[in-house]
């Protein structure tokens, strides 16, 4: 065979390697239907595209967030898309007793749990940290600590049913960034405490996966509203990013991303440490 033909076929072999390994995995659709779903942080955002996906998939879900006139809302949109089953239970995610609420209503409405869907967050201002440590406590409580009890809540109901817990996290919890200390801090501490956890579990031959979602920018109103004036950044739609969490959840895959530059900014993130700490930061328009 002659070099130049040699060449074009390893190539071409090369590239139906790498095609093949990073396709886009698939799953059947057909599972979700009358899965034992509960979404947190449902009544806005990517949380309530996630409701309307896991919907139109015909599952039984039930739905958290405080604002019960909201929540009532999805339920009805809920169960006009398909769902065999809707219902929502107003929590504030701050008072721990409220936490384990949640996770008991839910097993018992929908008789089981399959999936758990980790995703709310409290507000938090995008600025300069103002050494507001008060604040930092408060949003560990909503963003990280109810995260955690929740999980060790559903965990014997998800042993039975092989079922998963699924963390929505960030590519800033990977990736230190300014004008978000206190919301940083909490997705460090979710991607460090559940892929942790995801050892223990594998290591303990668990039924139950874990499903970490890095997410980049996303056009929710309120991801928008905080980056306005900081930041000139194209965002993803809110339900694309749903679907891929509901996918990585359904594949059982230990971590996703989305979009596919998070994946590479973690890859590369720690190769040029100077040039990516220069590029963070003058992406930002800030005059002090
Ligand atoms: N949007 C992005 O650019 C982006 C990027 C990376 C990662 N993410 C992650 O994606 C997830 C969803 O983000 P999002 O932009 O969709 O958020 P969002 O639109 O601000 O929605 C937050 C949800 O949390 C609920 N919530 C707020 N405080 C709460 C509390 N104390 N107790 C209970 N529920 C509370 C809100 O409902 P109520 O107000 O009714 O309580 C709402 O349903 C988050 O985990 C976020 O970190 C988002």
């Amino acid at each position: 065979m002659k070099f130049p033909v040699k060449i074009f076929l390893f190539g071409a072999l090369s590239a139906a390697v790498i095609t093949f390994l990073w396709r886009d995995p698939t799953f059947s659709e057909e599972s979700l239907k009358g899965a034992k779903v509960l979404v947190t942080g449902a009544s806005t955002g990517i949380g309530e595209q996630m409701a309307y996906h896991y919907a139109r998939l015909g599952a039984q879900i039930v739905i958290t967030a405080r604002r019960e006139n909201v929540l009532k809302e999805v339920v009805k949109k809920c169960l006009d898309l398909g769902a065999q089953k809707a219902l929502y239970i107003p929590v504030d995610m701050a008072i721990p007793a409220d936490v384990d609420r949640v996770v008991e209503f839910a097993e018992k409405q929908l008789d089981g749990l399959d999936y758990i869907v980790l995703n709310h967050i409290g507000p938090s201002p995008y600025q300069m940290w103002d050494g507001d440590v008060d604040h930092i406590r408060w949003l560990m409580q909503v963003n990280f600590h109810s995260y955690v009890q929740m999980a060790v809540k559903a965990l014997p109901a998800l042993e039975k049913s092989k079922g998963s817990v699924v963390v929505v996290s960030s590519m800033l919890g990977k990736m230190c960034s300014p004008f978000a200390l206190p919301y940083i801090a909490t997705k460090f501490a979710l991607n460090g405490f559940f892929g942790s956890l995801q050892h223990e579990l594998a290591m303990k031959q668990s039924n139950v996966s874990i499903s970490i979602c890095n997410l980049g920018l996303i056009d929710t109103d309120s991801a928008m509203e905080k980056i306005k004036g900081y930041i000139d950044m194209t965002p993803y739609p809110a339900h694309e990013a749903a679907w891929q969490i509901i996918k990585a959840g359904a594949l059982r895959q230990s971590e996703a991303f989305y979009p596919s530059y998070v994946y590479y900014g973690v890859l590369f993130r720690d190769w040029f440490p100077s040039f990516r700490d220069q590029i963070i930061r003058s992406s930002y328009n800030y005059q002090p």
